[in-house]
């Protein structure tokens, strides 16, 4: 009754207030001195990856009731995938906001987050971070396996692929209609090691998940089980008074980027976890994500980059076996929202040898090196990524002449004109689509292969630009170039005809155009002019973004003390907009 009061002037008015309009719950006073655990449900019909959410939602409260607390379920704003204008990465600031704000304004003391698909887990995790009360996270789960004619369907890795074999000609309209109605069968997230998985494998492993919380499907019993088990363990960390900036150390996210490796997982797992450590003040940056790179092996061999799906891996052992094999990696000692570290939570748990293809031993990994790296080079001077066992081979090191579209509309409008300047040495660059200057840096990094190229038999080609692609996507595709081109980097003064060299082994990314013609780009370079948005949100995101290799949070959401710091890095891009 006296945490978060609502200003009356009068505390003692406030909370007389309070208390009447909390006996609508049938609630009384004893129960306010009980801990109060806030539910933060995202349940939504539009959000199909978490409109199975309400069962586990009781089984929460469930959890919080036979532990000794009050639970208090609230809603914030819930975004799906598919079902979001532009993307969703454009309000994933926006859910961090309604999560942080209103664990702080609410007179809780606790909360559990019900996260699941791809930007509300890093939301809700950043909005937990700055409010530092207790936190756990809880997802939906992801969905079970899919099937078509024996062969294993993943959402949406196969989604893009039999789209990109209909497109070549190889799938008629009548299969592809099957393998529609079989591409995400049940409830729950993308069940591919795509951006939802990554994310829930990366909390388990900073010790904000209780273990199995990333790999138990949506379907299984066993999620019941741990969302009142996620209920039970709120309570207790309110009365131990522990918060996430106990739980997310810098320690923790060195283990976060190792799982993130280990598991071949999202490259747009790079952007959240830099942006979650940095509301905590944390300076992690891409030089972290290549250190680990090199030295963490690929073990989980899920797909896209390796053959199996989060069904597979929980019969294998989750995450949690995962983290056990990577032992002797990781910062064992961190705390967890177990209340444990991380090194108790892991000490019963078995690796089952029949599954060993799926999680294979530490000493004989299925790739030396971790599943992201980062290039750098005139071309990307604050890097870039790629997903080099999710790409050709024969493609980490090319060396072709640059096909330019200069925003998604001219991308749209010319990729697939027959009179289009193209061979499969080329490489595919596309502008304006970063955090500014799409805005939101939409998922169109994989840019579709060209339909007279698909026709010859063309699957791979290299591509570049400044966008993101989803988890679940594949291909020789460099993303999160930065600075963006909107905002006057190098990626912008791309020309058509450039030389672009790419090595992945030495971690270069270069324009192959003399420094002397790149500055007189630069001098005739203007920053375009942008009439998509003329009010609200986006005018706010397109003013306050920050670039891919700092998290793409906002600059006034960080601690005061980096504000400024990166204000003075930052280009403004207020003189871009209308
Ligand atoms: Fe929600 Fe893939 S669409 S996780």
């Amino acid at each position: 009754m006296t945490k978060s009061q609502t200003s009356y002037g009068d505390a003692g008015f406030s909370q007389f207030i309070r208390m009447a309009f909390s006996r609508h719950l049938g609630h009384d006073r004893e129960d306010y001195e009980k801990p109060v655990i806030g539910i933060c449900n995202t349940f939504s019909e539009i959000n199909r990856c978490h409109s199975h959410v309400k069962p586990m939602v009781e089984a929460i409260k469930r959890g919080v009731i036979l532990e000794g607390g009050t639970p208090l379920e609230f809603p914030t704003i819930s975004v799906g995938e598919m079902f979001t204008s532009p993307t969703t990465m454009l309000y994933r600031n926006l859910v961090a906001m309604d999560t942080e704000e209103m664990i702080t304004a609410q007179p809780i003391d606790g909360t559990v987050m019900i996260g699941g698909c791809d930007k509300m887990a890093p939301a809700q995790l950043m909005g937990a971070a700055s409010a530092d009360k207790p936190a756990i996270l809880f997802t939906g789960g992801p969905m079970n396996n899919g099937e078509y004619k024996g062969k294993t369907l993943g959402a949406c890795s196969d989604c893009r692929f039999f789209w990109q074999e209909y497109k070549a000609g190889t799938v008629d309209e009548e299969e592809l209609n099957a393998i529609n109605e079989r591409l995400a069968p049940t409830a729950g997230h993308c069940m591919v090691m795509g951006s939802a998985s990554t994310i829930a494998a990366c909390a388990e492993a900073m010790g904000m998940m209780l273990p199995g919380g990333a790999a138990t499907p949506a379907t299984e019993n066993e999620r019941l089980r741990l969302a009142q088990e996620t209920g039970r363990a709120i309570v207790r960390l309110v009365k131990a008074g522990i918060r996430p900036s106990d739980i997310m150390t810098r320690e923790s996210f060195d283990n976060a980027i190792k799982i993130l490796m280990a598991v071949g997982g999202s490259t747009n797992a790079v952007i959240h976890l830099i942006a979650i450590a940095r509301r905590l003040g944390i300076d992690l940056s891409l030089n972290d994500f290549e250190k680990h790179s090199r030295t963490t092996p690929f073990l989980a061999n899920m797909r896209p980059a390796g053959k199996y799906q989060m069904q597979d891996l929980y019969y294998a052992g989750g995450i949690s076996a995962v983290l056990k094999e990577l032992s002797p990696l990781l910062h064992m000692e961190e705390l967890t929202v177990t209340g444990k570290t991380l090194r108790e939570n892991l000490a019963d748990v078995q690796m089952d040898q029949e599954y060993r293809d799926i999680i294979r031993p530490l000493e004989k990994p299925l790739h030396k090196e971790g599943g992201i790296a980062v290039l750098k080079g005139n071309l990307a001077p604050d890097g870039a990524i790629i997903k080099p066992k999710a790409a050709t081979k024969d493609l980490l090191q090319h060396k072709g002449k640059a096909v330019v579209f200069t925003s998604l509309k001219d991308m749209k409008e010319r990729l697939n004109d027959p009179d289009l300047d193209v061979t499969p040495d080329s490489v595919l660059v596309l502008q304006n689509a970063g955090p500014v200057g799409a805005p939101g840096m939409p998922e169109a990094g994989m840019i579709p292969i060209p339909e007279k190229l698909l026709k010859q038999g063309v699957r791979d080609m290299v591509r570049l630009s400044d966008c993101r692609m989803s988890g679940t996507a594949f291909g020789t595709v460099l993303l999160h170039v930065a600075p963006e081109a909107a905002i006057g980097g190098p990626i912008g003064l791309i020309q058509d005809g450039d030389w672009i060299e790419l090595d992945v082994e030495s971690r270069k990314l270069e324009l192959l155009v003399s420094e002397e013609e790149l500055e007189l780009r630069r001098t005739n370079w203007k920053p375009p002019h942008f009439d998509d948005y003329t009010r609200g949100y986006p005018i706010l995101y397109r003013q306050h973004v920050l670039q891919a290799d700092k998290g793409c949070d906002f600059d006034f959401l960080l601690p005061k003390a980096d504000q400024e710091k990166d204000r003075k890095e930052t280009v403004a891009a207020s003189g871009a907009t209308t």
